[in-house]
């Protein structure tokens, strides 16, 4: 049955109007939080986004996907060690450091790194539990970029930071039927013992399919392969940059 769950689940971007039952919401919230976090420290935060004025925005502001807009129920995660910070000054840390003649230190590059994992364990949690009771979602990666607008919009202190948006909502019957995306072979991802760098043949084999799905003629616009369609679509294109920007920006206000 889980196993099931997990071998079909697909992104689900198209939803009926339908509204998710307050007892649905409330077993898929139950089950997020029962997700295993750092310390049992739940470095995380989630907002449920109920205004439709702040989905709208989202769609703005998550690289124009009006998908989100129409989803009912959206929720973001924020990696947050800001509750733990603040818990540690109520608690008087400063007088055990003075004693100790340490200097009280302030979340880092590691808590940030353990906080957003906590963070995307729980989001998948809530992915997994919503699909149990036949919804579908899709994360948003793009949370990640406009920081600025986020933190304003959000009353977000430094020491919290969207990593992830999910959407969710019953499927509609076209996203139902659409075929599944395909996955790489499991040779060119699961290495024995020690990491195995892909070279030539190994790229030209593990992308043979994906090489199909290319658009043909003069869509290309000079594109001779998957590599370079990947390479302006994903990896150099606008909403990277900017995501990339957003997060330095974060990551600034974070570690200082
Ligand atoms: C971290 C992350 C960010 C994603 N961001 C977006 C997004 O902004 N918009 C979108 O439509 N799909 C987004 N997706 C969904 C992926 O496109 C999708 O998972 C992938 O194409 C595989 O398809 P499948 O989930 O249907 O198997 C994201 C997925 C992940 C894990």
């Amino acid at each position: 049955m889980t196993l099931n769950l997990l071998l079909n689940r697909k992104s689900i971007r198209a939803f009926e109007k339908r509204p998710i039952e307050a007892n649905v919401r409330a077993k898929i919230l139950e089950a997020t939080l029962r997700a295993p976090t750092a310390g049992n420290m739940m470095l995380y935060s989630i907002l449920d986004i109920t205004d439709q004025s702040i989905k709208e925005k989202l769609v703005k502001t998550c690289d124009n996907q009006p998908f989100i807009a129409r989803a009912p129920m959206v929720w973001i995660f924020l990696a947050d060690y800001q509750r733990w910070y603040d818990y540690f000054i109520h608690s008087g840390v400063d007088e055990i450091c003075a004693e100790r003649e340490i200097k009280m230190r302030k979340p880092e590059e590691g808590d940030l790194f353990l906080a957003c994992s906590d963070t995307l364990i729980a989001a998948q949690n809530a992915v997994i539990a919503a699909e149990s009771f036949g919804l579908g979602s899709c994360y948003i990666g793009d949370i990640m970029e406009n920081y600025e607008i986020h933190k304003e919009l959000f009353n977000l202190p430094s020491y919290v930071f969207p990593i992830g948006m999910l959407v969710f909502g019953y499927p509609t019957q076209q996203q139902k039927d659409r075929q599944m995306t395909s996955r790489f072979d499991e040779k060119f991802i699961v290495f024995k013992n020690e990491y195995q760098r892909l070279g030539g043949d190994d790229f030209n084999e593990m992308f043979a399919e994906r090489e199909k799905s290319l658009p043909q003629g003069k869509a290309m616009r000079g594109i001779t392969n998957y590599g370079q369609h990947m390479f302006l679509r994903k990896f150099d294109s606008k909403f990277s940059r900017e995501m990339s920007r957003s997060v330095r920006e974060m990551v600034k206000a974070w570690v200082g």
